[in-house]
């Protein structure tokens, strides 16, 4: 049978025909996140939304949708925007697309380290700017990563291969997470420390844990005041795990060499000076953004809603224990 289904935001096309092939599909098709009010308007009656991680889904937008609805999936593979108890205690699967962006994402973070460590923006502005009166010496002087320390926050897939991929540069791995990751040791010879030992040794820091609770402001002025003041940080993850205000500070103090930055605390707000820091890398959130990655989590999401609409197991589900049972019936 046909169900409906809201897509609240232009996703690939492929995607979108791969839903209508067998359902009733509604995008959003202005180019702009829509309010909580919009969205709960749009999402009345359907058995499936596809959300974004602009979308807050909580217990008003899933009443909104109504009984009929099974399964919202997140097109990325972060889920912060999910309120999950709303959607297990409702039976409704959320899902999310992981292990296609791992790739992209690490290799954003590769670029954004490079970028900052050799001073890329900051110079491509002076040339643009007319400013270049030919070599100098002393000129745009940065910093080698090659055998540096780089400290990886969170050994999941993605930090998993960013070690991977900075074993290129010989860089030494050290890593923190709540457990130890035999994995990364095994691919890679990373060292597990603490926190501490993490944030005092890393030459370059880069994040890669999801926002919880316990991660927001992993970073704050207390560590960036721990870091050595040769250090970059790096985030890719998600915006509130670092202080975004205090790290502004410790950019302008000079605490820290410099910083790369894909996330945002408050997106698409950007805290007061950060624009003004010629000692960081800033770009909006564009981790994932390749062509080949963003069809691949396009066919994530479709194969999910397909599945869970037609009383099949999701690829990726993060409640799906929970729900399951209304599955089965
Ligand atoms: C995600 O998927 O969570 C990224 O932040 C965007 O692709």
């Amino acid at each position: 049978m046909r169900q409906k289904i809201y897509v609240t935001r232009e996703i690939p096309r492929t995607t979108i025909e791969a839903l209508q092939a067998e359902h009733d599909v509604t995008v959003n098709s202005e180019d702009r996140a829509l309010s909580p009010d919009e969205l709960r308007r749009n999402v009345a009656g359907c058995a499936a939304i596809v959300s974004l991680l602009t979308d807050r889904i909580d217990g008003a937008l899933l009443d909104a949708a109504g009984p009929n609805c099974r399964i919202v999936a997140n097109y990325a593979v972060g889920t912060n925007n999910f309120d999950v108890a709303s959607a297990t205690d409702r039976g409704i699967a959320l899902t999310n697309t992981p292990g296609v962006l791992d790739d992209a994402t690490a290799t954003h973070t590769i670029a954004l380290m490079l970028a900052m460590a050799r001073r890329i923006p900051e110079a491509e502005r002076f040339l643009r700017e007319g400013r270049w009166d030919g070599w100098k010496p002393m000129f745009f002087i940065g910093a080698d990563v090659d055998r540096k320390i780089l400290g990886i926050a969170g050994a999941g897939r993605i930090g998993r291969n960013v070690a991977r991929k900075a074993r290129a540069f010989d860089m030494k791995i050290i890593y923190s997470d709540v457990a130890r990751n035999r994995d990364i040791e095994d691919e890679t010879g990373a060292e597990f420390v603490n926190k501490d030992d993490l944030i005092s040794r890393s030459d370059f820091l880069t994040l890669h844990m999801p926002l919880l609770p316990e991660t927001r402001h992993y970073i704050s002025a207390h560590e960036l005041g721990r870091m050595k003041p040769t250090a970059i940080l790096i985030n890719a993850s998600r915006g509130p795990i670092v202080d975004e205000k205090a790290l502004v500070e410790a950019l302008r103090a000079h605490r820290i060499w410099g910083a790369a930055l894909d996330v945002f605390e408050d997106e698409p707000a950007l805290a007061p000076g950060l624009t003004d820091l010629p000692n960081l890398v800033i770009v909006p959130h564009i981790a994932s953004a390749t062509e080949e990655t963003r069809l691949q989590m396009g066919a994530i999401v479709s194969r999910n809603v397909l599945a869970v609409l037609s009383g099949r197991a999701p690829d990726a589900c993060i409640n799906w224990e929970a729900v399951a049972p209304r599955f089965t019936e």
